[in-house]
């Protein structure tokens, strides 16, 4: 791995699964050139979501949060690019879903649907460091 390439950890969440959006989330990371190095679908457990989102637990969206993200199985990827934990963001959008700008995954792929939660199909590690602690928690054979 030369430098400057990364790696990043992406979910597409139980909304995503559910719609049957894994294959177009897929899709737009290889189109962008991204290289899609491992790939798993699971449930995610409290305790795994617990280390995940280790920095929300005290959030008063936590418990919202984690009853989203266990009502079905996710799919993990790990992908490698330069600069991709940045240029997944970008593909991702905005985390409101009804704001997020067409052409992104959530502004194209999700909306708001008065759940009260926030669904919006895909997460994307938010820097390299973040990155490579997500990927030890998710794929820790890597
Ligand atoms: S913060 O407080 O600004 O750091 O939080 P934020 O970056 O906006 O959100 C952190 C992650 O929590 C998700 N989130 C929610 N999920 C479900 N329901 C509600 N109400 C909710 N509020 C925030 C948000 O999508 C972020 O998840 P990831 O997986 O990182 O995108």
């Amino acid at each position: 791995m030369s430098e400057t390439v990364e790696r990043t950890l992406i979910l597409v969440k139980p909304d995503g699964v559910k719609r049957g959006q894994i294959g177009e989330v897929l899709r737009r990371i290889e189109a962008k050139g991204y290289r899609i190095i491992a790939l798993q679908m699971r449930e995610a457990s409290a305790d795994l979501l617990a280390e995940h989102y280790a920095e929300h637990t005290e959030k008063p969206f936590y418990a919202d949060l984690v009853a989203y993200m266990s009502d079905g199985p996710v799919v993990a990827i790990v992908a490698e690019g330069e600069r991709v934990v940045e240029g997944f963001r970008s593909l991702a959008g905005t985390t409101d879903p009804t704001s997020a700008a067409p052409g992104t995954i959530r502004g194209d792929l999700a909306r708001d649907w008065g759940t009260g939660n926030i669904e919006n199909v895909v997460h994307g590690s938010d820097a390299p460091e973040s990155a490579a602690r997500e990927i030890a928690i998710w794929f820790p054979e890597l």
